[in-house]
């Protein structure tokens, strides 16, 4: 099958590439988000594999539908940025990877809250800088602190396996369809969305985003939250405002964020943008914090994740083409 592959980046390149030994598609590789004016690139491709920035709306499936385009496939476990309804409605096949390595988004969380924690990326600027002192560099022990966790599904139960095990934290979860045997197999408690708000020390969020939970993390909840408290964010950018965020950190009522994530990393995220003068100045605020830990979206990017992320679309496609069953398939 020919397929049209948006965001592409060496990467991608590679691994795809490799993977497709094995398969023998048609791959097209564009540099470019899909959007409504990159959407007739697909033009002569019979699918088109997308990433997390790529934009999916009502507008750009019916420009592609209109193009022939049957299938779509996400080189991601998230799906947010896909108007489901409307791809049923043009008869549009998506598949995702649901679990291509939790461990490659789990164990990048730990590190960044380490990172925050321990204010390694300070240490390693002032010592770059022969500056060997360690004022204002105190951290605190994860040990036996409470750890919040959002969305206990592959990615939160490494994460919580971690904390509990790796650790010796205390472990508290919240979860919309708890399941009592896994909270035993690893060692954490199911409470509520509030309980977990007004307890944890550190609070990490690993569920997807959707019209519901968008901006679960505002003013209210951080306002509940123990005054210090850690937020780790390496799931969407959408479920946190950013804006609250900032209020906090001024306050010193949040002790600190890391965060993989961002509302609106869209246009930003993936490139170079060295030489630019940033239009966000929510984002330039916010990185501006001593206690801000900051990526480009980059905790999914092992050698492993990638390899299995490759596997996972090629072998769709493949399914898709042979008209088989599609189990990845949300419509
Ligand atoms: P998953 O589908 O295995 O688990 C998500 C869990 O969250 C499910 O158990 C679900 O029931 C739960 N959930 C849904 N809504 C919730 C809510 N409002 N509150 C609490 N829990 C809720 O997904 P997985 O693989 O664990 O990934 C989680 C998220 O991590 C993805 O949706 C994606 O947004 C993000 N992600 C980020 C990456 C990165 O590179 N930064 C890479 C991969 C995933």
């Amino acid at each position: 099958m020919r397929v049209a592959i948006f965001s592409s980046k060496n990467y991608d390149h590679h691994s795809i590439e490799k993977e497709n030994k094995h398969y023998g598609h048609d791959l097209i590789f564009l540099n470019e988000r899909l959007t409504r004016k990159t959407a007739p690139k697909a033009k002569g491709s019979q699918a088109v594999c997308i990433f997390v920035n790529d934009e999916a709306d009502a507008e750009v499936l019916e420009i592609l539908a209109e193009l022939g385009i049957k299938l779509i496939a996400l080189r991601c476990a998230g799906y947010n940025n896909v108007d489901l309804e409307t791809a049923k409605k043009l008869n549009l096949k998506v598949v995702r990877v649901p679990a291509y390595s939790p461990y490659s988004v789990a164990e990048y969380a730990v590190g960044m809250l380490l990172t925050l924690n321990r204010q390694i990326s300070r240490g390693l600027h002032r010592v770059r800088d022969n500056n060997f002192s360690l004022e204002g560099l105190i951290g605190l022990d994860i040990h036996k602190k409470t750890v919040g966790i959002i969305g206990v599904g592959h990615i939160g139960s490494v994460f919580a396996h971690i904390m509990k095990h790796g650790f010796g934290a205390n472990v508290i979860a919240y979860a919309p369809r708890p399941k009592p045997e896994q909270a035993e197999k690893i060692g954490f408690q199911h409470v509520s969305l509030e309980e977990l708000i007004e307890t944890s020390d550190i609070i990490s969020l690993h569920c997807p985003l959707t019209p519901e939970n968008h901006y679960m993390i505002n003013k209210n909840t951080l306002a509940k939250a123990k005054k210090g408290f850690y937020l780790i964010n390496t799931s969407r950018g959408g479920l946190v405002d950013t804006k609250a965020v900032i209020h906090a950190l001024k306050s010193k009522h949040l002790g600190g964020y890391a965060a993989d994530v961002y509302e609106e990393e869209g246009p930003l995220f993936f490139e170079n943008h060295a030489d630019d003068i940033i239009d966000d100045d929510i984002l330039e605020r916010l990185i501006s914090f001593p206690n801000v830990v900051f990526t480009g979206h980059q905790a999914f990017l092992t050698k492993e994740a990638l390899s299995n992320i490759a596997h996972s679309i090629l072998q769709d496609i493949s399914d898709a083409e042979a008209g088989k069953k599609l189990p990845d398939a949300l419509v």
